[in-house]
């Protein structure tokens, strides 16, 4: 168990906006900020982010809670992982001991498991560049040549794999982890495919190489990239990680968490291809620049990037691959609804020679004066010295329509479709016909996608299970909602949660607060949430309320059982959009007003819900009941309940039907 102690000192030292902010860009929005959710595809910023509570909370797809929640849904990490990463991130000690392995799930556990084996490699690798003869005589000497100082290989944590073929499978193992976390981790490979995970089938991943570590944004190491320095060898340059639990490839980007901050301040990145590129351009003070380190550039990477800016310069070789590899990648870039300019170097040349070269200053006028958008890239590319042949000026027409289709906003796409219609000198008519067919097209192809994927899970389902399973089949789906009601969530007991969390420590009355009435109610009428989940809560919020503390929405706020629904019932206020400032003051108004009412109507909906269980089981008694006797004490139950229930129907003032 991590002590209490430890988790309210971190709320206290790390601000909600600091931490969410470390992974989104937030503006300020009134008393709170706004940012793009990372949760979902979020096209305009529905994420809220208040400090003052210290929540947040997405009003598009609904994720929500305190600053443990979102570490937990960002990082995939259990609630005890995510107190650590935030204990780690602010350094405030915190014993091993206290993290009860036990308690962490099984993926959760793995992953750890990677992570620190990750980081003891990443350790391992920089001691030996820095400290071992071969670093010192060989491989140091190599960057030093190729101009990368020692401040950069700290900055970067470059380091150097064994000479062995396993070197690193031994100092692992010397140090406590198991065959299998290095092979988690893709730290060793495989020998024979075929053979088990065994330490005589297993060796190095990388074996005499630079290692660049691969960090995520938040600055956790998730793998490498090595490079090679012999030249007489047909291995093959650069070697990466593999996939593995914690590297996704195609949702990181090498360099992000250490720019992400010039990112965010040039409100501008450069997307070059190579490691040596993002090291040495940092080296020379342009560390707003990211690479997607030989990959595809994907959609997740686009988004990624969007949460920091929307202004984004592809820097490329310009030969012919750098020119396709910029050109696959724009279209991705525009759907993400970025601002793509591409600035390609001269062939042979690629930003790290470029600016080792001839320095930053002509780096930074080069490229402000090379970057062009895609449409100027395009014509450039397709027309090359025949400006006016018809057959060119088609094919480059089609190519930068195609590009058009791609981007979101309407705005923007009829802006360039007039730059295009100038440049090229076609009618615009013409171009807007072409576009529309390429989007009709994307359309189409999507749809078809995603029939495609209806088609699978149609077949998936008829299939049935597989053999050895016993078919169960769930029909949650088609249960009216009235039935959902009853099995799923307990609305009344969650207004009534709701409620608590809202004014537990306001009036009631000159002799208690809300939160007391309420406990008053429900143990004078002898009812308590019948919600696991609930009555748990209400539990331990009665124990720390008789404790005489303080219970009030920070106690909701923190408590890990119930942030999300804080953050919920907190954040309803501000999602008011369009005249919120004038419509605010009256909420909120009205809500002061009202809250007692509320409250009290609330507590007669959960005490309503268990009358009407109560008659239905005493009506379910009835039905089996054998003796006069017997019956009788049934209808006599039954008439009571109805009195009852009576009587909290009058006070609520409205008829309820059953
Ligand atoms: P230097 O040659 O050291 O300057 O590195 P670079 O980053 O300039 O390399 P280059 O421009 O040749 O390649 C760009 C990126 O593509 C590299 O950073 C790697 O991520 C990737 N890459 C290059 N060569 C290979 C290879 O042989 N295998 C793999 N998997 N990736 C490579
Ligand atoms: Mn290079």
């Amino acid at each position: 168990m991590i002590p209490p102690q430890v988790i309210d000192k971190i709320f206290d030292v790390a601000p909600i906006e600091e931490v969410v902010g470390e992974y989104v860009t937030l503006k300020r929005a009134g008393a709170n900020y706004k940012g793009l959710c990372p949760f979902h595809d979020d096209k305009s910023p529905s994420m809220s982010v208040s400090p003052s509570k210290g929540i947040f909370k997405c009003f598009s797809c609904g994720q929500g809670g305190n600053i443990f929640q979102f570490i937990m849904e960002h990082e995939g990490l259990s609630y005890p992982l995510a107190i650590k990463h935030l204990a780690d991130r602010y350094n405030i000690p915190i014993e091993e001991e206290d993290i009860d392995v036990d308690e962490l799930q099984e993926e959760a556990r793995i992953k750890e498991g990677v992570y620190v084996c990750l980081e003891f490699a990443k350790k391992h690798f920089y001691e030996r560049l820095n400290d071992s003869q071969d670093g010192k005589v060989v491989y140091k000497p190599y960057l030093t040549e190729r101009g990368i100082n020692q401040q950069t290989i700290d900055k970067f944590q470059i380091g150097l794999s064994g000479t062995e073929k396993s070197h690193l499978l031994n100092e692992g193992l010397k140090n406590g982890y198991t065959v299998q976390q290095l092979f988690d981790a893709g730290l060793v490979k495989k020998i024979n495919e075929d053979q088990g995970i065994i330490e005589s089938n297993l060796r190095d991943t990388f074996i005499e190489r630079i290692v660049f570590p691969i960090y995520n944004v938040s600055g956790k190491v998730l793998g490498f990239g090595g490079r090679i320095i012999k030249k007489d060898t047909k291995a093959p340059k650069y070697l990466n990680s593999p996939e593995t639990i914690v590297y996704e490839k195609r949702k990181q980007l090498y360099g992000l968490s250490i720019s992400k901050n010039q990112i965010r301040k040039s409100d501008q990145v450069f997307l070059v291809e190579g490691y040596m590129d993002v090291v040495s351009l940092n080296q020379s003070g342009v560390e707003n620049v990211v690479a997607a380190s030989g990959t595809a550039f994907t959609e997740e990477q686009a988004r990624l990037l969007k949460r920091f800016t929307h202004n984004i310069t592809m820097l490329f070789d310009g030969d012919v691959a750098g020119v396709n590899a910029s050109l696959k990648h724009i279209s991705t870039l525009l759907e993400a609804g970025l601002n793509v300019r591409v600035a390609l170097f001269p062939e042979g040349e690629d930003p790290d020679s470029f600016i080792q070269k001839r320095g930053t200053a002509e780096f930074q006028s080069y490229v402000s004066e090379k970057a062009q958008n895609f449409i100027e890239l395009i014509s450039e590319i397709k027309l090359g010295e025949n400006k006016h042949d018809p057959i060119n000026k088609a094919e480059a027409a089609r190519a930068i329509a195609e590009n058009i289709a791609s981007i979101p906003d309407p705005l923007k796409r009829a802006a360039f479709i007039n730059e295009t219609a100038t440049s090229l000198e076609i009618p615009e008519r013409i171009l807007i016909d072409e576009v529309n067919k390429f989007k009709l097209d994307n359309r189409k192809q999507k749809e078809r996608e995603t029939r495609r994927e209806a088609r699978q899970e149609e077949r998936n389902i008829a299939d049935g299970p597989p053999p050895g399973f016993d078919y169960v089949p769930d029909f949650t789906e088609f249960k009216s909602p009235e039935a959902l009601n009853v099995d799923k969530v307990n609305y009344q007991e969650l207004e009534l949660l709701r409620n608590l969390i809202l004014y537990a420590d306001r009036e009631f009355d000159e002799e208690q607060n809300v939160a007391q009435f309420i406990f008053k109610e429900l143990e004078e009428d002898e009812i308590w949430p019948m919600d696991d989940e609930y009555s748990l809560i209400f539990k331990e919020a009665l124990e720390y309320l008789t404790e005489d503390n303080v219970l009030n929405e920070l106690y909701f706020i923190r408590n890990p059982k119930t942030s999300k629904i804080a953050a919920d019932a907190l954040s309803v206020k501000y999602s008011l959009s369009k005249g919120w400032e004038e419509n605010f003051e009256k909420i909120v108004k009205t809500d002061e007003d009202n809250y007692k009412r509320q409250v009290v109507e609330n507590l007669n909906y959960v005490k309503l819900k268990h009358i009407d269980i109560l008659m239905t089981e005493n009506q379910e008694g009835l039905k089996t009941a054998e003796t006069e006797e017997d019956i009788s004490i049934y209808q006599n139950v039954h008439t009571n309940l109805q009195e009852i229930r009576k009587k909290i129907t009058d006070q609520i003032g409205t008829v309820i039907l059953r």
